[in-house]
């Protein structure tokens, strides 16, 4: 908070010691890292907006597939998916709330959850279950990080990103349990995910 703009009219020195130039660049220096750790909220939520979305089409994804190849996912493809729907709105409301765009990455997000979902999906329960924990784990360990980045500068980015937490660590413990360690799809796929789930991160971060 700026020094001059809390304090009540009486209390401001006519002749503060460093001079009003002093005052002056407290204030803009104040602004100035104010708007930084707004700027790093908003470009969160960006990318948290886009990787929901990315969410949604990996699991619609899979969802069509799953019907043939892993009738016995469906269930619970579909209760994932109607969580991060609902976690793609929140991240929606705040940036509307803030009068910010959506990512550039988002349609790209999109497009390539959809291409991995379908894949993953054909190749069956393992390949979607191990698909989930790579995915999840990559989110959960940014969310933390976002969460100490934004604690204590930006409330409301930390109260959506809190909001989803539990049940991104529900997708990633439940979908854990159905993934063998050391199986062909776990070896295979988890380096190849992660990778990619870091990348549209990392991208979705740059200005
Ligand atoms: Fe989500
Ligand atoms: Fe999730």
């Amino acid at each position: 908070m700026c020094k001059a703009a809390g304090a009540p009219r009486q209390s401001l020195n006519p002749h503060p010691p460093g001079g009003y130039a002093h005052l002056v660049f407290d204030c803009m220096d104040t602004i100035a890292r104010s708007s930084a750790t707004h700027d790093l909220g908003d470009r969160i939520l960006k990318v948290n907006h886009a990787g929901e979305h990315g969410a949604i089409n990996i699991y619609s994804g899979q969802l069509f597939m799953a019907r043939l190849t892993a009738p016995g996912l469906v269930d619970e493809l579909k209760a994932f998916r109607s969580h991060e729907q609902r976690h793609r709105s929140i991240f929606w409301a705040e940036l509307r709330r803030r009068q910010r765009p959506r990512c550039r990455s988002y349609w790209l997000c999109g497009f390539g959850g959809l291409v991995l979902g379908l894949i993953t999906g054909l190749l069956g329960s393992g390949a979607i279950a191990a698909t989930t924990v790579a995915v999840e784990s990559v989110v959960l360990r940014h969310l933390q990080q976002q969460l100490v980045a934004l604690q204590g500068s930006d409330p409301a980015a930390v109260a959506a990103i809190s909001s989803i937490v539990a049940e991104e660590q529900q997708h990633h413990d439940h979908s854990a349990s159905h993934v063998q360690a050391g199986t062909l799809w776990s070896r295979l796929l988890s380096p190849i995910v992660s990778a990619s789930t870091e990348a549209v991160i990392w991208l979705g971060m740059r200005r």
